[in-house]
C-alpha cells in the first residue's frame, strides 16, 4: 500500500505557549513549547485506526516499537478494537512488543540495536504485520527494521508512525500511515522521550537547551 499523504503538517513556528496548558511542574524550566496537545493526539489517533481498518482484510498483527510507542499503540489498538472493517467484520489482533535503540542525547547513532527473540520472528511467518512507531527521523530504525523482519517472511509489512519529522538526514523512507508532519526539532512526550525523561509527559512538546543539558547523559 502506498503511504497517504493526507497527515497533518505542522510548520516551524507553530505551537502553544507553555502557560495555555497543564504541565508537570518538574519540567517547567525544560521545555520550549506545547507542539501538539494531547487532545489533538488522541483525536488523530483515532483516524488512523479508522484508516487501517478501512484496509484491512486479514488478521493483524500489531508490533509496537519500545519504549516510545507504548501510549500511541495503546490508543490506536483501544479504537481498532472497536472498529469494523468496510464489509462490517471486526478485525482480529494480536500484539508483539519490539524493543529497539538508536538515539543517544539527540543524535542517532546509526547502530540499531533490535530485541526480539528468534522464536518471536518465525512466528510472523504468512501473517500481516503492523509496526507501530512513535517518530520517523532519519528512517535508518525503520529501514533496519523491516530488512530484518523481512528475513521471517510475513505476508505483509505496514507502518504507522504518529510522527514524521521533516529533516535533511531523511533516507526518504515514509511510513503506510502518518499522524503529523513535524518540523526538525527534538520533541518529547506521548511517551517520546530524551534519555528516558519525558515519557510521563502528555503533551508533545519541544525540548529547550535547558532541558538538554539538564538530562544529558
Ligand atoms: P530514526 O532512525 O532517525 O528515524 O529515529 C527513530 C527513533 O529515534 C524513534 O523511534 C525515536 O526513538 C528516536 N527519535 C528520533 N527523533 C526523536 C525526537 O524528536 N524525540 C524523541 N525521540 C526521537
Amino acid at each position: 500500500m502506498s503511504a497517504q499523504k493526507d497527515w497533518i503538517d505542522i510548520k516551524e513556528g507553530e505551537g502553544y505557549p507553555l502557560q495555555q496548558f497543564v504541565l508537570p511542574s518538574h519540567y517547567k524550566e525544560d521545555l520550549e513549547s506545547v507542539m501538539i496537545p494531547y487532545g489533538l493526539i488522541r483525536d488523530r489517533v483515532g483516524k488512523l485506526a479508522h484508516d487501517i481498518a478501512q484496509n484491512s482484510t486479514k488478521p493483524l498483527v500489531a508490533c509496537c516499537v519500545l519504549k516510545g510507542a507504548h501510549v500511541f499503540f495503546a490508543h490506536l489498538m483501544e479504537d481498532l478494537k472497536k472498529l469494523r472493517r468496510p464489509n462490517g467484520e471486526s478485525i482480529p489482533l494480536s500484539f508483539e512488543f519490539i524493543k529497539v535503540k538508536s538515539y543517544i542525547n539527540e543524535q542517532s547513532t546509526g547502530d540499531v540495536k533490535i530485541s526480539l527473540s528468534e522464536e518471536d520472528m518465525q512466528g510472523f511467518k504468512g501473517k500481516d504485520l503492523l509496526i507501530v512507531e512513535d517518530i520517523i527521523d532519519t528512517g535508518n530504525t525503520m529501514v533496519a527494521l523491516i530488512k530484518k523482519l523481512k528475513n521471517y517472511e510475513p505476508a505483509s509489512i505496514r507502518v504507522v508512525s504518529l510522527l514524521l519529522k521533516k529533516t535533511p538526514h531523511s533516507n526518504g523512507y515514509i511510513p503506510d500511515y502518518v499522524g503529523f508532519s513535524i518540523p526538525d526539532l527534538f520533541v518529547v512526550g506521548y511517551a517520546l522521550d530524551y534519555n528516558e525523561n519525558f515519557r510521563d509527559l502528555d503533551h508533545i512538546c519541544v525540548i529547550n537547551e535547558h532541558g538538554k543539558a539538564h538530562y544529558a547523559v
